[in-house]
C-alpha cells in the first residue's frame, strides 16, 4: 500500500476516500525536524500553504512520487526542484475560488460599516451607534490587482453594487474579459493605485509581487483608502501599510495572508505568536481562511484525492504533468 503524509487540513471525505486505497497519516502543525522525518518514508504527501516543500525537505524523500497542494498556490513549494526529481505536483486550481471571492466581499462590506469594530464593542456593552457612521460599498472605486480568476469573480459580485470598477494585471489577454465585467482597465498599478477607494490583491506571489504594494506605491493611494488581502502575505509590505493606517491614511485593511503565518491548528494556549497588525482596531486579520468553506474544501479534497491515488496507484509511472483544476481537467 502506498504511504501518504497529509500535512494540513484535507476535508474527511478526501480523507476517507484517501485511506480506500492508501496508508495515510496525519501530521498536522508539525515542527520542521519531525517534517523531514516523516516525508522520509512518504509516497505522497498532502500540503496547503503552511508546509515549506523546499529542496531540503523533497531531497529528504526518497520515495516521494507526488506532492499534492490542497488548493492553487504553489509559492511554498520548489517546482523546479520537484520537476528535476521527477515529482509529480498535483494542485487543484479554482477549486475555491468562488469561497476566496465570496470572502474578499465580506471583508470589502465590513470594512465599509466598521463591522467588527461593532461586533467588539456591542460585547464590551458599547452601544453608541453614532461612532460607526460607514460608507456605500456602490459608492466605492474599487480596484482589483490581478484579473485571473478570482478577480473575475470578484468583479462579478461586485458588479450588482454598482461600484466602479477598475482592474491591473500584467496580462494584457485579460483586457477583453474585464470589458465585458464592466471593469475598466488600469494601464499601471499607479494608476488604479490613484483611483481606488478600495484595493483588493488576487496575485500570485512571485519574485514580481512581493511588496509590490510597499511605501512608494501607498504614497500613491487616495487619503482613507482600504486594503483586501486574500492572495498571499509579503504582497503588501506590512510594517508599510502599519505605519499608513497609523498615519490616518489607510482607513482600515483586512488582511487574510501574513508574510509569517501562525500554526494553524493548534490551540490558543500552545500558540506563541505576534505581530504588530494584529492589535491595531483598523486591521482586520484573519487566519488565511478565504477558502475555508465546506464546498471548496470538500471539491479540493476529493479531486486531489482522485488525482493522487490515480496516480500512486497507475501501473506505469507517469511523466510529471501535474495540475488539474476542479472540474477535472489537466492543463
Ligand atoms: C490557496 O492557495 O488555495 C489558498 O491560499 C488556500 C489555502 O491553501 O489554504
Amino acid at each position: 500500500m502506498k504511504r501518504v503524509v497529509v500535512f494540513e487540513s484535507l476535508h474527511p471525505d478526501g480523507l476517507a476516500e484517501l485511506r480506500q486505497t492508501c496508508e495515510v497519516v496525519v501530521h498536522l502543525d508539525t515542527p520542521r525536524a519531525q517534517t523531514l522525518e516523516l516525508v522520509g518514508h512518504a509516497d505522497a504527501i498532502v500540503v496547503r500553504s503552511v508546509t515549506q516543500v523546499d529542496r531540503e525537505l523533497i531531497d529528504r524523500s526518497p520515495d516521494l512520487r507526488a506532492i499534492g497542494r490542497a488548493g492553487t498556490g504553489t509559492d511554498n513549494i520548489d517546482l523546479a526542484y520537484a520537476k528535476h526529481r521527477g515529482i509529480e505536483v498535483i494542485t487543484v486550481p479554482d477549486g475555491n475560488a468562488v469561497s476566496v471571492a465570496e470572502f474578499t466581499v465580506l471583508q470589502m462590506l465590513a470594512l465599509c460599516r466598521q463591522a467588527h469594530a461593532i461586533a467588539d464593542a456591542i460585547k464590551a456593552g458599547d452601544f453608541r451607534r453614532d461612532r460607526y457612521q460607514g460608507c456605500e460599498l456602490s459608492s466605492q472605486t474599487v480596484g482589483i490587482i490581478g484579473m485571473g480568476r478570482i478577480g473575475q469573480l470578484v468583479a462579478q459580485r461586485l458588479r450588482p453594487f454598482g461600484c466602479r470598477l477598475l482592474g491591473y494585471d500584467i496580462n494584457q489577454a485579460l483586457r477583453p474579459q474585464c470589458a465585458e465585467l464592466g471593469v475598466a482597465w488600469a494601464d499601471s498599478l499607479a494608476e488604479l493605485l490613484k483611483a481606488a477607494d478600495m484595493v483588493t490583491l488576487h496575485v500570485p506571489k512571485t519574485d514580481a509581487t512581493t511588496g509590490m504594494i510597499g511605501r512608494r506605491e501607498l504614497a500613491l493611494t487616495k487619503p482613507g483608502v482600504r486594503f483586501i488581502n486574500t492572495s498571499r502575505g509579503g504582497i503588501i509590505v506590512e510594517a508599510e501599510l502599519l505605519k499608513a493606517v497609523e498615519r490616518g491614511h489607510v482607513a482600515g485593511a483586512a488582511i487574510d495572508v501574513l508574510t509569517n503565518e501562525p500554526p494553524f491548528y493548534a490551540p490558543p494556549e500552545a500558540v506563541s505568536y505576534s505581530n504588530p497588525l494584529l492589535g491595531h482596531p483598523k486591521i482586520v486579520i484573519t487566519p488565511h481562511c478565504a477558502a475555508s468553506t465546506e464546498e471548496a474544501q470538500r471539491a479540493i479534497a476529493l479531486q486531489l484525492v482522485k488525482v493522487i491515488t490515480g496516480f500512486l496507484n497507475a501501473r506505469k509511472q507517469a511523466t510529471p504533468r501535474t495540475t488539474t483544476t476542479a472540474s477535472g481537467k489537466q492543463r
